[in-house]
């Protein structure tokens, strides 16, 4: 049995995905083809932000913001420990330093009362307090309310890692649209994924999308052969843009199916297990359902359990 079910999936965009994949073959423009620009737009307006870059992956869409803003050695950025490496990864990358703040035990989100605490103990160790990057952990956005109340007393900007969470909401607003920027993965597994690597960064900021853009090819300027800046290659291929192109016409639909197996996991596991809290106002992407159990001896016997029934 899968983890997810790629291959059902891709029985419903075959078709289309094929013609689409066919004109690029025809056509040539492997890299930063049309249908990047097409994706960008359809993917801005999805999530209500004013600009879409794509990018090469998630942890690339992470990465380039720091780099815009000029995150490096002598910065804190604070972040939570239970999330996949790349997101204290890409600090460390920038040559800053990254500071662990504790989860809410509800959610497994930042706790939004924890991170004034850390930023003066961050001060105290002689960083300077620059960025806050929350993680929509397993699909579920952070609180983005209580997080911006805290990060605009601390003066500290806002990057979302929204991975797991493209396609969840906080308030009526899609995950990816928080803060000053928003990351995202296309890696297969995530609730929208291409076939390979893939990512983009949200943000209604004109001067951080073409700081962005110019990041993405190795700090361009006007010109091809100016270089403004130092930057990275972290492009998206014409073929994943038309992967993600055809897999958003049938993503809502998607989103429906797993909210409505969520519940029905739920209905049938509550008396077992603990399972996921979703407060009122959010949805959740359910890029994974996770399960608490009592004990590490009880998680171990349901984990058997399963695994014997394959
Ligand atoms: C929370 C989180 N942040 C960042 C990443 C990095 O994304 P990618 O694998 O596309 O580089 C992932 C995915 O693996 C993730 O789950």
């Amino acid at each position: 049995m899968q983890f997810i079910d790629l291959l059902t999936q891709k029985d419903r965009i075959r078709t289309a995905l094929l013609h689409r994949i066919e004109s690029i073959l025809d056509r040539g423009q492997f890299i930063m083809g049309p249908e990047v620009t097409e994706l960008e737009s359809r993917l801005a307006s999805y999530t209500g932000s004013s600009h879409c870059v794509s990018c090469s992956s998630g942890t690339d869409a992470l990465l380039m913001p720091l780099l815009a803003k000029g995150i490096g050695p002598g910065d804190a950025v604070f972040t939570t420990p239970f999330t996949f490496v790349a997101t204290a990864e890409v600090i460390s990358l920038a040559g800053a330093t990254p500071v662990f703040v504790d989860v809410s035990p509800d959610t497994f989100n930042i706790d939004p009362d924890l991170i004034g605490m850390a930023v003066d103990e961050a001060v105290q160790r002689g960083l300077k307090p620059k960025a806050v990057i929350p993680v929509d952990l397993f699909g579920l956005p952070a609180d983005y309310v209580r997080i911006s109340a805290i990060a605009d007393a601390y003066r500290l900007w806002i990057l979302e890692d929204a991975a797991q969470s493209f396609g969840g909401s906080f308030m009526g607003r899609r995950a990816g649209s928080f803060g000053l920027a928003g990351a995202t993965s296309f890696f297969p597994a995530k609730p929208l994924g291409c076939y390979g690597d893939g990512g983009a960064i949200f943000t209604d900021d004109d001067e951080l999308d073409s700081v962005l853009r110019s990041i993405r090819v190795h700090g361009s300027g006007v010109d091809k052969y100016s270089n403004d800046r130092i930057g990275i290659n972290g492009r998206l291929d014409s073929i994943q843009a038309a992967v993600l192109l055809e897999k958003l016409s049938i993503f809502d639909d998607e989103l429906e199916a797993r909210q409505r197996i969520a519940e029905s996991y739920s209905n049938r596991l509550r008396n077992r297990l603990e399972v996921p809290r979703i407060p009122d106002g959010y949805r959740s992407a359910w890029a994974q359902y996770s399960v608490l159990a009592a004990s590490a001896e009880e998680r171990e016997r349901h984990m058997q359990a399963l695994q014997k029934e394959g």
